[in-house]
């Protein structure tokens, strides 16, 4: 059985501009906002309030979410690593965030510049800022179906933290494949553990493409009874603390796969690609959509 309608959360914006080499003007970041919000996109990460030495890319973070339009149904979460990033993001006016962890001691290290059990008392300082100012909060954990520095991790682990993050509050854990190493089969036993303990309701998956593995990988999470994808317009993105990590799967394939199958997304595949089109222009960057390129040359 598939899901019937499937919630893209579009992560272009902050995964994808992240990774980049060059900095795109505040102002095209806010237009590339703009016109994924008339895509019919329902969720679309905006930015992360993370430390500009750490990401310089993002550095404009509080313009960006300040100068967008903010649509009644698109919610426009932003990504944050401890009390500091919240504090900035809550003043800027965010309404939503996303936290982060991930199984792995040396990517936590790499990442975030502390251990798992201290990214733990991190996201608990954020939680009790989003319960008092009512905010919901997302849950990422990163290298779920390997580490570039560790290699494989165990899905028990993965299963424990998404755990921990419920308890402390989160809403909805989101299992990033960030080097994109895994496989069906992984992907597979992972999910395995981890929906013998969660709800499929509070698991998304977010695929990086680096192997060609990731519309593979989320058919798998679907027929699994998973209803909630993250991707990336032209497959942006990529972690720079993370040895290898290219591209998320681009939005526009999933989609694509999606109405195949028969899946509702309210998304305007069409104009999906226009903006996709749009901002590797800009970037004059490669836009990995397969499905772009073949619709636009035919
Ligand atoms: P640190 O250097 O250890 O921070 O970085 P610190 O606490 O020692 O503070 C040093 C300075 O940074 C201080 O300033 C702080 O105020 C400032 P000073 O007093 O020296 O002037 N600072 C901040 N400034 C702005 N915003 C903040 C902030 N925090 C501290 N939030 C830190 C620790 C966590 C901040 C840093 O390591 C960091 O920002 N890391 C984030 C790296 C990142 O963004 N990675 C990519 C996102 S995760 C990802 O992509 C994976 C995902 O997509 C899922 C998947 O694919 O798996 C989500
Ligand atoms: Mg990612």
């Amino acid at each position: 059985m598939l899901p019937a309608f499937v919630k893209i959360v579009e992560v272009g914006p902050r995964d994808g501009l992240q990774n980049e080499k060059s900095f795109l003007p505040t102002a095209d970041k806010i237009d590339l906002i703009n016109r994924l919000s008339d895509t019919g996109l329902s969720v679309i990460e905006a930015t992360s309030f993370v430390s500009p030495e750490w990401i310089p890319q993002l550095k404009d973070q509080r313009e960006v979410f300040q100068g967008i339009e903010k649509k009644q149904d698109v919610s426009y979460p932003v990504l944050v690593p401890n009390k500091r990033g919240m504090e900035n993001a809550i003043a800027a006016g965010a309404k939503e965030v996303a936290v982060f962890s991930t199984p792995s001691e040396t990517f936590s290290q790499r990442n975030t510049n502390c251990s798992v059990a201290e990214s733990l008392q991190r996201i608990e300082a954020v939680m009790q800022l989003a319960e008092q100012h009512h905010m919901r909060v997302r849950g990422y954990l990163s290298c779920i179906a390997g580490c570039p520095y560790e290699g494989a991790i165990s899905p028990v682990a993965v299963t424990t933290l998404s755990e921990q993050l419920l308890q402390m509050g989160v809403a909805e854990i989101s299992l990033g494949d960030t080097i994109g190493v895994g496989t069906p089969k992984i992907i597979e036993t992972v999910l395995d553990h981890v929906l013998a303990k969660i709800s499929t309701e509070k698991v998304a998956v977010h695929f990086h493409d680096t192997y060609g593995q990731a519309l593979v990988n989320i058919y798998v999470a679907l027929k699994m009874g998973i209803h909630m994808i993250d991707s990336s317009i032209a497959g942006l993105g990529g972690c720079p603390y993370a040895k290898g990590a290219s591209g998320n799967v681009a939005t526009e394939d999933v989609v694509y796969m999606l109405h195949g199958l028969g899946i509702e997304t309210h998304i305007d595949l069409k104009k999906l690609i226009e903006v996709g089109c749009f901002i590797t222009q800009q970037l004059g960057t490669l836009n990995r959509s397969r499905v772009s390129a073949a619709l636009i040359a035919n």
